[in-house]
């Protein structure tokens, strides 16, 4: 356990750090039919930042329309939790959006704690600058995977008061459907009745905006994406030329998700002696290296349902086409 600074600490799992399998998981996804790597890896100390810098994009419009709902309806949203609360939030990134959540909470004189989880230091780090702009709030971080990090988050629960999980920024976009399924009643299960979760979900929109959101004319997307080989090649001395990987996005109408893949441009092989292995690529050969999955409100409920939810309220941004949904464990 190392010490951050007032309040803050943070927990790194036994076992090594949340990417101790990079080189396991890159050797597994890259030896595949189609060439896959884990979009959690996307989230290195560079890849953060350049995600926050997505986040500011105009043509990537889920965190205005996000903040834009909490702004409105944060109050409402833990307007009945009983303190001491404590927040639990799933890959906080910046922090600012928990910090909307707390804020109602304080001004109502409601003692709040906070537990960050999330794979990436770097998200770690800068969500808790963020929080120290409330010195009465203690933070804890788990560098962790989600479920991994939100076990050892609940372990450390007041026995009295309220719970929340927040999972926002459309993050379970990134799950296929049925992994999204097991994964909503994975923490329905580790979670009490009476418990919060709060999810926030992109929704299905024009292809036409889809795209530009994760093709902006910048290139920021393409270097979030283009970064995973970049990590690779400091991580596990990897040879991946960086001007051989374009930047490739589609819309796969049938799935309604966003598919995100780095192309190669040439006939080519590539080393990567950290993860003991050599790989070649065709030209035009894909790596795919995320899937955000666009939903309907009411699909989200009914998943919520489904894993044993209760809905309590559903906020939408309907010019954005984004939904905040509250639930409740039955
Ligand atoms: C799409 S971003 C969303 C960030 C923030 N919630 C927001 O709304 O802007 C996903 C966040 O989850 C983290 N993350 C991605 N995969 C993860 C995983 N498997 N376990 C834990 N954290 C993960 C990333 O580092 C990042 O902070």
């Amino acid at each position: 356990m190392e010490e951050f600074g007032s309040g803050i600490q943070q927990a790194v799992l036994a076992g090594g750090s949340a990417s101790g399998r990079l080189a396991e998981d890159v050797r597994w996804g890259l030896s595949q039919p189609r060439k896959q790597l884990h979009s959690q890896y996307l989230y290195d100390s560079l890849g953060s930042r350049l995600f926050e810098a997505i986040c500011a994009l105009p043509e990537y419009r889920v965190t205005q329309a996000e903040q834009k709902l909490l702004d409105r309806y944060s109050n409402l949203i833990v307007s009945d939790l009983e303190g001491p609360v404590t927040l639990v939030e799933l890959g906080p990134g910046s922090g600012e959006k928990l910090a909307q959540l707390i804020e109602p909470l304080l001004r109502n004189n409601i003692g709040v704690n906070v537990e960050l989880v999330d794979i990436s230091e770097a998200a770690l780090d800068l969500a808790t600058r963020t929080l120290t702009r409330f010195p009465s709030v203690p933070v804890f971080c788990h560098e962790a995977v989600y479920l991994d990090g939100l076990q050892r988050s609940i372990k450390r629960r007041h026995d009295a008061g309220s719970l929340l999980v927040a999972f926002l920024g459309s993050s379970l976009g990134n799950f296929a459907p049925s992994s999204a399924h097991t994964f909503l009643s994975n923490i329905q299960t580790v979670l009490r009745a009476g418990d919060r979760f709060l999810l926030g979900l992109d929704l299905v929109k024009p292809e036409q905006e889809l795209t530009l959101a994760y093709d902006d004319p910048l290139g920021v997307t393409a270097a979030f994406n283009r970064n995973i080989l970049v990590r690779l090649n400091r991580e596990l001395a990897a040879d991946f030329d960086l001007e051989w990987f374009g930047h490739r996005v589609i819309w796969n109408f049938a799935s309604s998700s966003i598919e995100m893949y780095l192309e190669s441009l040439c006939e080519q092989k590539v080393s990567i002696p950290g993860a003991d292995c050599q790989i070649r690529f065709k030209e035009g050969e894909y790596i795919w290296t995320e899937s955000s999955y666009k939903y309907t409100t009411s699909q989200i409920v009914s998943a919520g349902m489904e894993s044993g939810f209760a809905t309590r309220g559903q906020w939408v941004d309907e010019e954005v086409k984004f939904a905040v949904t509250a639930f409740e464990v039955l």
